[in-house]
């Protein structure tokens, strides 16, 4: 069966990053009995450049008929006077709302050979191994009213709508809780149910399912400001955290700090299962476009080619291979190889391209 990947490399280090993907995809080609097909499409700014839409159609056609998306990264400071509608960021909005990629997962794990790169003591953030469980379609980023209107005494009036409904909170909710199930068996679902409505019906929806679909996993609530806190302070309490679109943006940045660097983050973005067993999936690199090292050679690939590792677990079931691209990489950190990002003393600075060599040098050895 061969696969069928569309690669949308987007815009600043993007490109960069993805081309250092397709070589592990390679790879896993020439050595795994990995059997695949890619396609690409244009997305963000340079989208923009070229179809006058950060989202154009055929990207979204071309990206529902494929088994999976690899993502790059978009916007640039050369885009952020454009009308809101145009804006890089909605070309990948309108990817996951059209895909309806509901569930992102973005795991935060803390390599050993990383532990003094985080800007937390080591033994708050040694072993760390968090799942944040964001709802990616729904809250604030989507909510209508979603306008800027003109008062009569001239002033202007912005509104974005934080909206929620039971069936959207129940299916990130029950994401959470199999995923949990699979891991320590903990959930932490995080909102602010003290001053929002949505909180409040979150709290209710989640703990519904817990108690009739999941009661052998253990569940917490936590205001999501207090979780924000108790991230920096003991992060290690936390196993799953599942919470909504925009706090689960916020809070996973800061989980990414902890790991040391936002470049080795991976996340992925899923679909519901349809009943032809399909699910539409995307995977991105957490990090942004970058635009101050873009096609300088220094971008870290980790975080993308992470992607392609969960990418082999969640969309091709292929286990094996996706631990296999895990130790690879934690081998090369072990070994010492740093891009500029996670740089330590003593350690051997390479750029993005000889970061993917020693990742593929280190495949090749485990692989044996
Ligand atoms: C993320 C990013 C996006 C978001 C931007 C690029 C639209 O910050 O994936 O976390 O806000 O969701
Ligand atoms: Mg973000």
């Amino acid at each position: 069966m061969t696969h069928q990947i569309l690669l949308t490399p987007g815009d600043g280090i993007g490109p960069e990053v993805i081309e250092e993907t397709q070589r592990v995809l390679g790879w896993y080609a020439k050595n795994r009995n990995f059997a695949f097909h890619t396609d690409t499409a244009a997305v963000g700014g340079n989208a923009y450049e070229k179809f006058g839409t950060p989202g154009p159609d055929e990207t979204i056609a071309k990206a529902k008929a494929a088994d999976a998306v690899l993502f790059g990264a978009v916007g640039g400071p050369q885009w952020d006077k454009l009308p809101f509608a145009s804006k890089p960021e909605q070309g990948l909005l309108r990817l996951r709302k059209d895909l309806g990629l509901f569930a992102n997962l973005r795991p935060a794990l803390c390599f050993d050979a990383l532990k003094d790169a985080s800007s937390l003591k080591p033994e708050i953030v040694s072993g760390l191994d968090i799942l944040i469980v964001r709802e990616l379609t729904g809250g604030v980023y989507f909510g209508e009213p979603k306008e800027t209107t003109t008062l009569p005494d001239g002033q202007k009036r912005a509104v974005d709508t934080q909206v929620y409904t039971t069936h959207e909170i129940a299916r990130i909710a029950r994401v959470a809780f199999e995923l949990a199930g699979l891991r320590s068996k903990r959930v932490a679902s995080a909102e602010k149910s003290n001053v929002m409505v949505t909180g409040v019906l979150w709290r209710e929806v989640v703990s519904e399912i817990h108690k009739k679909e999941f009661p052998h996993i253990e569940l917490s609530h936590v205001l999501a400001d207090n979780c924000a806190m108790q991230l920096v302070r003991n992060p290690k309490q936390y196993d799953v955290i599942v919470t909504d679109n925009l706090f689960g943006d916020v809070l996973s940045d800061e989980a990414a700090q902890l790991t040391g660097s936002i470049g080795m983050l991976p996340s992925a973005s899923l679909g519901a299962k349809q009943a032809n067993g399909r699910q539409a999936a995307l995977y991105e690199p957490i990090h942004g476009s970058a635009p101050d090292i873009a096609g300088k050679g220094l971008a870290n690939p980790i975080a993308g080619i992470l992607s392609f590792a969960m990418c082999l677990r969640y969309s091709f079931g292929r286990i094996e291979d996706a631990q296999l691209l895990e130790r690879a990489v934690d081998r090369v950190l072990a070994e010492g190889f740093r891009t500029a990002d996670i740089m330590q003393p003593g350690m051997t600075k390479v750029g993005t391209a000889q970061m993917t060599d020693a990742i593929l040098k280190a495949l090749d050895k485990l692989a044996v």
